[in-house]
């Protein structure tokens, strides 16, 4: 059973609040690429939520693909400066417009290798939506051209964000008092 109530330390965005701010998000997509075709990445998995509730606002045509990539935590690159990809895309993505939907980014370093690891593939154009940007923690320069919220460093868990593998399926994200999430069952 879901009971995250007793480590659920509050509601930092409604699910009324979300849904508003992706479908301006998805209004502001549609008039930057009007007339052109999109292809959206998604990095899974917490990115799937965002993904699948942003596509319905948007007008231009719009295809969809999905990579898998590990964490190793802090500086999750390899040695050779790339991440690990776990699932690669089965769309091929030169002379597209790409579009990355990210769930969160925090010290960009995952997203650093991937759009580093993307340009080799050359695209037309390359650009990073995200929902949640906790910009005080930022290790490297990511350039965000869409985003939904600047949220504090704190730990947040619900619409895509999982809290060991669970609760992605809450409609909203919530922060985590990780004391209690410790102390449960
Ligand atoms: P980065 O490489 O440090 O930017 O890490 C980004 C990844 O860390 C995200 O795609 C998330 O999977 C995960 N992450 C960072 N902060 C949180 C959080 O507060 N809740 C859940 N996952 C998080
Ligand atoms: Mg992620």
């Amino acid at each position: 059973m879901q009971d995250y109530h007793s480590f659920l330390a509050e509601v930092l965005i409604p699910e009324e609040q979300l849904k508003a701010r992706i479908q301006e998000l998805g209004e502001e997509i549609s008039r930057d690429y009007a007339g052109k075709q999109i292809l959206a990445i998604c990095i899974l998995r917490g990115g799937v939520m965002f993904l699948t509730d942003l596509i319905r606002h948007i007008q231009p045509l719009v295809a969809i693909d999905f990579m898998g990539v590990s964490s190793y935590g802090v500086g999750s690159r390899s040695s050779d400066g790339h991440v690990r990809i776990t699932l690669d895309l089965t769309t091929s993505i030169g002379g597209k417009h790409v579009l990355i939907v990210e769930d969160i980014i925090d010290s960009g370093n995952t997203l650093a290798s991937v759009i580093e690891m993307l340009q080799t593939r050359h695209p037309a154009s390359l650009e990073v939506c995200t929902l949640l940007n906790k910009a005080s923690r930022r290790e490297v320069d990511i350039p965000i051209k869409y985003c939904g919220f600047v949220i504090p460093d704190k730990f947040v868990f619900g619409y895509g964000l999982d809290m060991d593998e669970f609760y992605r399926n809450l409609p909203f994200i919530g922060v985590v008092d990780l004391e209690k999430y410790e102390a449960k069952d």
